[in-house]
């Protein structure tokens, strides 16, 4: 328990004064002349200092645990991660002069691991992903650190009723759209913190935008979604890096959640490489997953003949991926043959529809 409000105090103005210092990220409308009518949007999350959606989460769990008293001048952070919120928070502990342990499945991407290093943090490496979480409370408990625990926290931590989050950053770029209130948000579940900001906001705000969340295979959310069963527990990882549980997490809420599609994990890494044809540079395989889901929902909307916007995330850059998602042979052995999913994505182009 830390009660010195000194420390307190220049902690929080720390972290204030890093946000002070940032832009918001852009909102990128796509050019996709087959579903004219149909707008689709990426709210750009890779442009964070720290590379991917998470440096926002990162931040608001800094600000929750320092504010709670959990965090003070000599604790070690710990996190459970699949690396981009460790990547993120190794900043955050860096500028707080904390240091950082990141526990995370060892097949993580290597850049990742290297990111986090370079802020200094420590990577500390686990067989199965099912296995970050019992390591990370032992970790906590051994060097009498905090687990800050992510998978936990990320929906509570976040101020979902304004305060610039990403839902309420989403709307007010929105305003000047043709459609301005999109008639879906489409988002994949890690922690499920951000489609639960989404989803709550959309309420709060009294939109009838739909939110429908996106779940790579080897997850249980969807699952869940459809059973309501908490006890569920997946036997693989997810080979789509930061999206897809093996367990519940308590952050997913899933009564915020309108529509819930499983994505093929080779249609998420045919659209990530598709994607880099349209917008002239590479995202990873979870930005992927959330863009099948949409290009589905649009071609569905134009079959009813329908209008309006879809919005969804650019989660992290696929720099980070060169040697998984960019890389033929792991494909080939890891996800499979991508090519059926290449032939959807380039009829969709012609005809607006994937099937
Ligand atoms: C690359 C990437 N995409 C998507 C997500 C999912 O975000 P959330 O944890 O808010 O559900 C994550 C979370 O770790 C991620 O790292």
């Amino acid at each position: 328990m830390c009660t010195d409000h000194n420390w307190i105090n220049n902690a929080v103005r720390k972290i204030e004064a890093d946000y002070q210092r940032s832009a918001d990220t852009h909102l990128i409308k796509l050019d996709l002349p087959s579903i004219e009518g149909i707008d689709i949007y990426l709210k750009d999350e890779s442009t964070h200092p720290t590379g991917s959606l998470k440096h926002r989460l990162a931040r608001s769990l800094f600000l929750y645990a320092i504010c709670n008293g959990w965090v003070g001048p000599e604790t070690t952070i710990i996190e459970s991660s699949s690396g981009s919120t460790a990547v993120s928070e190794a900043y955050f502990a860096r500028l707080l002069g904390l240091p950082f342990i990141a526990v995370m499945p060892k097949s993580t991407a290597r850049k990742k691991i290297e990111q986090i290093e370079f802020y200094g943090g420590q990577a500390h490496l686990v067989e199965h992903t099912d296995q970050i979480y019992a390591e990370s409370h032992r970790l906590a408990e051994a060097l009498n650190g905090h687990y800050m625990d992510q998978f936990t926290y990320a929906e509570r931590a976040t101020d979902w009723r304004g305060n610039n989050n990403i839902a309420n950053s989403i709307f007010d770029q929105m305003q000047l759209e043709d459609h301005p209130i999109p008639t879906w948000v489409v988002m994949s579940p890690g922690t499920g913190g951000t489609s639960a900001t989404i989803g709550r906001f959309i309420r709060h705000q009294q939109h009838n935008t739909k939110l429908c969340v996106v779940d790579p295979e080897n997850s249980v959310f969807h699952e869940f979604y459809r059973t309501g069963n908490k006890a569920l527990t997946g036997e693989n990882g997810s080979k789509i890096e930061g999206i897809g549980r093996p367990r519940v997490e308590p952050s997913f809420i899933p009564g915020v959640v309108d529509e819930m599609r499983t994505i093929a994990d080779a249609a998420s890494v045919a659209t990530a490489h598709w994607l880099e044809n349209v917008l002239g540079r590479k995202v990873g395989a979870s930005t992927g997953t959330n863009l099948y889901g949409v290009l589905q929902l649009a071609g569905e909307m134009k079959q009813r003949g329908e209008k309006g916007s879809i919005v969804t995330l650019l989660c992290d850059s696929g720099e980070r991926y060169l040697d998984t998602y960019y890389n033929p042979e792991w494909v080939q052995a890891n996800i499979g043959d991508l090519l059926p999913y290449a032939v959807k994505l380039e009829r969709f182009e012609t005809t607006g529809l994937l099937d």
